[in-house]
């Protein structure tokens, strides 16, 4: 089956795990979620469409939902999967995804995770080696069921509440110290353009997604999140084998 995959990435986890999907899969193209922002509506042709994501808080990010509303498949039955890099637990992302999916008259079809290092403000440095050696070996383990195109049914028989990452808000106070320099590094990583410079100045604005891209690439560490007591400080991160330039062709393709 021919292949679409969109994926959105922060800090390279999910890049990379669709990078390598794409390869193990063969005739697959790849397309970013931030290239889609700007259209209303997304067409899709092929019959595999396949989701490379981030768990945020037990759901997929703002763009993804978005996406995921603006969807068009010309297929007559689409064979949609979801691949979610997650630090510790997917949560109950496959069935917000069929729930909004079924909204559109479609279905996801397969679902699985890829555990990564954690990108979150809650994660400390230095304990996420092990995920890292063992992402070829368990996307691999995801390959080889996915091949058999397996059908799910996820239970939504109870009701999924929003959560906060749902829409756009900048509900964790994500701000710029007086440290920054105005490099206008965040301004370009944003996949939500919600950052501007002014005077020399980085402002974030209320349309954030919450996926620390801003965090985790600004140089000098002058991001921080003013709402969240005792943890304004944490590490960057990023997959090692993703530079910058990866992160910033997301919204350039
Ligand atoms: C705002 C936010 C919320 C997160 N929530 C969860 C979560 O609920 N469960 C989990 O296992 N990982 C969670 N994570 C960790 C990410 O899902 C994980 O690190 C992912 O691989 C990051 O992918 P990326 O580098 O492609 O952006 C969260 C990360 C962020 C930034
Ligand atoms: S990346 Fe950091 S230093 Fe550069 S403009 Fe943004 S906040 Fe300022
Ligand atoms: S402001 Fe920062 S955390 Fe919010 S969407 Fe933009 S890059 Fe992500």
């Amino acid at each position: 089956m021919s292949c679409t995959i969109y994926y959105f990435s922060a800090t390279g986890n999910s890049l990379s795990t669709a990078k390598i999907l794409a390869q193990q899969l063969g005739d697959c193209q790849l397309k970013t979620v931030s290239s889609c922002f700007k259209n209303s509506k997304v067409i899709e042709e092929r019959e595999m469409v396949g989701i490379v994501c981030p768990v945020y808080y037990g759901t997929v990010p703002y763009p993804v939902r978005e996406l995921l509303n603006k969807l068009v498949f010309t297929a007559k039955s689409p064979y949609i999967f979801l691949l979610n890099t997650y630090k510790g637990h997917c949560g109950a992302t496959a069935q917000r995804v069929d729930l909004l999916l079924q909204s559109r008259g479609q279905k996801l079809s397969f679902a699985g995770g890829v555990p990564m290092p954690g990108n979150s403000f809650l994660n400390k440095p230095g304990k996420d080696e092990e995920s890292l050696s063992l992402q070829k070996e368990n996307l691999a383990l995801f390959v080889e069921q996915l091949q058999q195109n397996p059908v799910q049914s996820f239970d939504h028989s109870e009701i999924l509440p929003l959560r906060p990452v749902d829409y756009p808000n900048n509900f964790r106070g994500i701000l710029a110290e007086d440290s920054c320099i105005g490099c206008g590094t965040c301004t370009k990583v944003c996949p939500m353009n919600n950052i501007s410079l002014k005077d020399g100045k980085a402002i974030i604005g209320d349309d954030c997604a919450t996926c620390l891209a801003c965090f985790h690439w600004c140089p000098v560490e002058a991001i921080i999140m003013s709402k969240q007591e005792g943890i304004e400080r944490r590490f960057k991160y990023h997959h090692p084998e993703v530079s910058f330039t990866d992160i910033l062709a997301q919204k350039e393709q």
